[in-house]
């Protein structure tokens, strides 16, 4: 059973979030974890070459040439590397309401037609996603529309994402560390406790 850890933490060793990650590598520790440091490690973005070689392949099922295989070579690496493993849990703050641009760009990079999602079936099934964040504000955890405190579209969107892709479970913990720090912490540390009692 292996847990791949997908991390965005700017702040270094202030990161907030990275004491929610703390938590949690705790809490699994022995067990096999694979790391990609998105700090490290860039995520490709679609161009207009790229773009139309996955068209090419991954919706009109031709084979591609090696010059187009290659513009989608670290995206296959990505998808090899998921695909691999468990658990997936990706480790971030909240920006902008939602997720930083690389950890988007993970999802983009990763979420390919007939790889990790198809309609109509669930690819990525037996697999189980775990997203950790914070963020300054508070927001509610499972309403989400254009009134505050409905505006975290992180939560969102990892529920969207992971359901999509056919996951079997996808948990979000999120807290803010700007108030009540010690408060808020244990009561993030309790449920990433009781998701991983659940899952290890
Ligand atoms: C660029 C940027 C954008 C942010 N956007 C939001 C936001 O939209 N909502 C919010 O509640 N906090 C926001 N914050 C605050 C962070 O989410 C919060 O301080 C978080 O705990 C930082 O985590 P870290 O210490 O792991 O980087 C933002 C912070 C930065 C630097």
């Amino acid at each position: 059973m292996k847990t791949l850890i997908v991390k965005y933490l700017p702040s270094g060793a202030n990161s907030n979030t990275k004491k929610l990650l703390d938590i949690f590598l705790e809490e699994i520790s022995g067990k096999e974890i694979e790391v990609l440091d998105l700090l490290k490690d860039h995520m490709p973005i679609f161009d207009e070459a790229s773009i139309q070689a996955y068209y090419k392949r991954n919706y009109g099922g031709q084979k591609l040439d090696a010059n187009e295989a290659k513009l989608l070579e670290k995206n296959d690496q990505l998808i090899a590397q998921l695909k691999s493993s468990d658990v997936l849990v990706l480790a971030t703050p909240m920006h902008n309401f939602g997720f930083p641009a690389s950890i988007k760009a993970y999802l983009d990079a990763v979420m390919f037609n007939g790889e990790t999602f198809e309609m109509g079936k669930k690819l990525m099934s037996g697999k189980k996603s775990l997203t950790l964040f914070t963020a300054g504000g508070i927001y509610a955890e499972n309403s989400f529309g254009l009134d505050y405190p409905n505006w975290n579209t992180l939560t969102m969107a990892a529920k969207i994402n992971f359901g999509f892709m056919g996951f079997d479970e996808s948990e979000v913990i999120g807290t803010s560390l700007r108030s009540e720090p010690e408060k808020n912490l244990a009561a993030a540390q309790e449920k990433i406790r009781s998701v991983t009692k659940k899952w290890y």
